[in-house]
């Protein structure tokens, strides 16, 4: 049986790790050839290579997303070694856990480098990509976080509860403006997945990670593999009249 993503070239960023090798590896099962790209190209290399060897199709580039012009070469070196990219996956995402009184120096440092990475890397990629999308009527899909909508009060810094906020606003003004193109932009709200973005204050703060799943209906932390699901769902035609849409993945955390 024909796989759902059948005949797409999809560009995930942040492959190298967690949730974005996932969606690379689940892809990729569907029958959609992979560009894994990743700051860290080593780790894409080893998502590709184990694609690859799974039967896949995947090439990996070595690309920090904050760097506009690499985005744009990128692009194109994938448009020639990989073809046409006719879905692009928005995962490369960075946290710090410092509060807002901290150290003014450590969080200014901070509110800079998770903008750079979670806004202006979406900005950048997407930028770089648009041509093809439109071209083959794409699909985006852009990693938000039950942080989009709340602040969640286990250590957490104000910069990354402020840049999700700022992928749902990108994701429904461009839903809003490439809809006529047949563009479509969706999000996954991810809850705790356990990934090593969050290792740390899952090792360091068991009781925060109790108060947060004693929250989560479902009453487990999430894996990557769970977000799998609803990335090959926005991806494939299975959601051809779904666009600006919130998908959560959270275990029901945001709705209780
Ligand atoms: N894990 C969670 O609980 C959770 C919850 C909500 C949202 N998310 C979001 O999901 C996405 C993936 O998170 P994860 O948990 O898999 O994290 P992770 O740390 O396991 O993986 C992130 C990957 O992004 C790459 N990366 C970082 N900066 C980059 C850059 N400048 N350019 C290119 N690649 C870069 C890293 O090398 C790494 O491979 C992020 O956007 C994150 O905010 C995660």
């Amino acid at each position: 049986m024909p796989g759902l993503l059948q005949n797409h070239v999809a560009a995930v960023t942040g492959t190298g790790s967690g949730i974005g090798r996932a969606i690379a590896l689940g892809f990729a099962r569907e029958g959609a050839a992979i560009a894994a790209l990743d700051i860290d190209g080593a780790t894409a290399a080893k998502t590709a290579a184990d694609i690859r060897s799974a039967g896949g199709k995947a090439h990996h580039f070595t690309l920090d997303v904050r760097d506009r012009v690499s985005c744009r070469d990128t692009a194109a070196r994938v448009a020639s070694e990989v073809g046409r990219v006719s879905i692009l996956v928005n995962n490369a995402g960075i946290n710090r856990r410092n509060a807002f009184t901290g150290d003014p120096d450590a969080v200014l440092k901070d509110w800079q480098d998770i903008m750079a990475t979670n806004l202006n890397g979406l900005f950048n990629v997407t930028q770089a990509f648009l041509a093809p999308l439109r071209a083959l009527k794409g699909r985006i899909i852009n990693l938000a976080s039950i942080q989009s909508f709340m602040h969640v009060r286990t250590p957490n810094s104000p910069a990354y509860t402020t840049s999700k906020h700022g992928v749902v606003g990108f994701t429904r003004a461009l839903a809003a403006e490439l809809g006529k193109d047949g563009v479509r932009v969706n999000a996954i709200g991810p809850g705790l997945i356990e990934t090593p973005l969050n290792e740390q204050v899952r090792k360091n703060n068991p009781d925060l990670v109790k108060i947060f799943l004693d929250h989560t209906p479902l009453g487990r932390a999430g894996q990557p593999e769970d977000i799998v699901g609803p990335a090959i769902f926005l991806a494939s035609d299975l959601s051809a009249y779904v666009t600006g849409a919130i998908v959560m993945a959270d275990g029901g955390y945001r709705v209780i």
